[in-house]
């Protein structure tokens, strides 16, 4: 069944609460997701975006029941991902006529996962449609927030800014609006959301939101393309992206790390203390790489001004959980943010230069060599430990 947005705007989109994960394996979804798809029933009638394949038939047969698919005038493709152009293919079967309007890369994306040759009207910023009643759809380039070809698209007249991945949760909910949901988890999942897919393009999330708060038009609503429409004060995940755009951190510090036989642990626990005690209102936190999950440590280190990464010496190496973390977050370009490596060894003891140069190759700003331990920890060792983590904390402070 549809569900009324404003006016004569209409959610059709599909809730996904068995969800696990996103992007193959690479997102937890603890919370499961929602792939919203939009009707527009003015003098035209106007579908924005669809929903990801496994639901396509679901999602067509729906939108059958309230409406003639052939009164479709328009739609709306503001992203190519799988996720919301997913059903256009069963779509564009019943309706191979009906224009596709969305950017040129868009195009280019929407051919090369589906090889189509649909009606496809190609837009850029500024562009719009008039939609009757006296009300247009305006279009809002947004390249690499978070594909090349994503675009945003604002309905005149109803003030609804429809963004699509921005300012999205993976979030299912049976409510439709932010006023409505638990506020920890709305925004739990919001900053997982930037954190995990927006990070490496902090820069132009940025610019775009600048230059869209220069145009200076009411905003009503923002309707994403996962999880709750902003409808009470929706401007305020806005602010949020301008704070998280801006090297966002909180006094906390991560420490991560991987443990054979618990010295890595134990060294990490010393640490902890270190650190706690020269100050104590620093949030510090231990995750242990193996048993955590990986988006989850990814939101932890987005919000702390220092992280700690620990591993053992295995094969001249370091524990393949580590060497997963530091590679997820070398591609999700965390900036301004300030780090050190520790880990025992048994013999060799190649795990902490291992790990310094990951970190320093991940943008990550080394404060010192790291703590190299030879053997377990004993009570001497856990006291240099706790030193090695007073002394970080004396160090961020100069940094
Ligand atoms: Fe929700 Fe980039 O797709």
């Amino acid at each position: 069944m549809k569900r009324h947005i404003k006016s004569q705007v209409y959610w059709v989109g599909k809730k996904d609460w068995e969800l696990t994960s996103f992007h193959g394996d690479e997102y937890s979804t603890h919370k499961g997701s929602s792939y919203n798809s939009f009707l527009i029933q003015e003098e035209k009638t106007v579908l924005i975006d669809t929903v990801w394949a496994p639901f396509a038939k679901d999602f067509v047969a729906n939108l059958e029941q309230e409406i003639d698919l052939a009164s479709i005038d328009y739609i709306i493709a503001n992203h190519a991902e799988v996720d919301h152009s997913g059903a256009l293919p069963e779509l564009m079967q019943r309706i191979p006529d009906v224009p596709i309007y969305c950017t040129a890369n868009g195009v280019k994306s929407l051919r090369g996962h589906y090889h189509q040759d649909w009606n496809f009207k190609t837009v850029k910023t500024g562009d719009t449609l008039d939609i009757g009643n006296g009300k247009q759809l305006v279009f809002i380039e947004a390249p690499m927030l978070h594909w090349p070809d994503s675009m945003f698209t604002y309905l005149t007249g109803d003030s609804i800014l429809f963004s699509n991945d921005a300012f999205g949760q993976h979030y299912a909910s049976e409510h439709l609006f932010n006023d409505q949901v638990d506020q920890e988890e709305l925004f739990q999942e919001a900053i997982k959301y930037y954190a995990n897919i927006l990070t490496p393009f902090s820069p132009l999330v940025t610019k775009k939101i600048k230059e869209v708060l220069a145009l200076e038009v009411p905003v009503d609503m923002i309707a994403t393309s996962h999880g709750i429409i902003w409808r009470e004060n929706p401007t305020q995940i806005v602010e949020k992206y301008l704070e998280w755009a801006d090297q966002y951190q909180e006094n906390r510090i991560s420490l991560i790390y991987d443990t054979m036989w618990g010295g890595t642990r134990r060294l990490a626990e010393a640490i902890a203390e270190g650190i706690h005690n020269a100050d104590p209102q620093v949030d510090v936190r231990l995750f242990n790489s193996a048993k955590r999950d990986k988006n989850d440590i990814m939101t932890e280190i987005f919000a702390s001004k220092a992280i700690m990464l620990g591993s053992p010496t295995i094969n001249k190496g370091i524990l393949t959980s580590t060497a997963a973390i530091i590679e997820e977050a070398k591609g999700l370009k965390f900036r301004g943010k300030q780090a050190a490596a520790f880990g025992p060894y048994g013999w060799s003891g190649e795990s902490v230069s291992i790990l310094n140069k990951a970190l320093e190759d991940s943008g990550f700003k080394l404060v010192n060599d790291g703590l190299k331990t030879l053997w377990e920890p004993d009570e001497a060792i856990l006291d240099t430990a706790r030193n090695f983590g007073k002394e970080f904390v004396a160090a961020l402070e100069k940094g």
